[in-house]
């Protein structure tokens, strides 16, 4: 329904306050294995456990009302088998009741989404830069440029045909994003891939200034929070060492005033 309509608007969250923030203006709300990098300091997302995306997963239903909640299969847990694939599919949507899962990968993964989604998952795919490879791929490259486009296109095709819902590009050239978007009957969700996608994602941390480890040209920052946390972490700093906090606002009295005091 939405391919080609007024772009769908996509981002991550990890925990319960970003994703009630997120829920108020997103279609899709994206529980990432960037949660690895982002939340807990890991060097690439290999280390993300199944575990560890149930919890966050579990964090973030609770501050959803209305938008799609989509939850990624981590590194290891979906690409020994349809079989594999599916029990950890399942797990995910049984314990923390999202609509969907994502997982990486093209053509590979195009006879696993099919057997995903004729089980009653639905899947998002990730083509393009798919992070879990970045060994393979050697670092956080573009990809799809030159000659290199064909195996994207076919990537994007041999997952809309197995039965996604809808396709990630991620890092891959605008004219390659823009032919592909016009082939697949599916939305295709850009991060990196220009105007030309059926919607876009952002890692929320990035956008809001919270995560700086890791820039891609891509991202554009909404805001500088980052800087706002380390300015009033340093406030209150000064407040306690110079003997400025808490104040008398902050204390309590002897008396219990009625209605309570909190
Ligand atoms: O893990 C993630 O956050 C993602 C998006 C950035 C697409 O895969």
């Amino acid at each position: 329904m939405r391919k080609g309509q007024t772009p769908l608007v996509c981002l991550t969250a990890y925990t319960t306050p970003i994703a009630r923030l997120v829920d108020r203006h997103c279609d899709i709300v994206l529980v990432g294995d960037s949660v690895g990098m982002v939340l807990h300091g890991l060097s690439s997302t290999l280390g993300v456990t199944l575990d560890m995306m149930i919890m966050h997963g579990q964090a973030v239903r609770r501050g959803l009302v209305r938008a799609l909640m989509v939850v990624d299969l981590p590194f290891g847990s979906y690409e020994e088998s349809p079989e594999q694939a599916f029990r950890n599919a399942a797990r995910l949507m049984a314990e923390t009741g999202c609509a969907a899962v994502k997982l990486e990968g093209g053509q590979t993964m195009a006879e696993t989404i099919r057997f995903l989604a004729a089980r009653g998952v639905p899947v998002m795919a990730h083509v393009g830069l798919t992070p879990q490879a970045v060994n393979t791929l050697g670092g956080y490259r573009v990809q799809g440029r030159g000659d290199d486009a064909e195996r994207i296109r076919r990537d994007a095709g041999a997952v809309t045909k197995a039965g996604a819902f809808s396709v990630v590009l991620e890092k891959v050239p605008e004219p390659l994003a823009k032919r592909i978007t016009a082939e697949i009957a599916v939305p295709t969700i850009g991060i990196g891939a220009s105007l030309a996608c059926d919607g876009q994602i952002l890692v929320s941390d990035d956008m809001l200034g919270l995560f700086s480890s890791f820039r891609p040209k891509f991202v554009k920052r909404y805001a500088e929070l980052g800087d706002q946390a380390d300015a009033a972490i340093a406030a209150y700093a000064a407040d306690v060492r110079e003997r400025r906090f808490p104040a008398a606002e902050h204390l309590y009295a002897n008396e219990t005033k009625a209605g309570g005091v909190t």
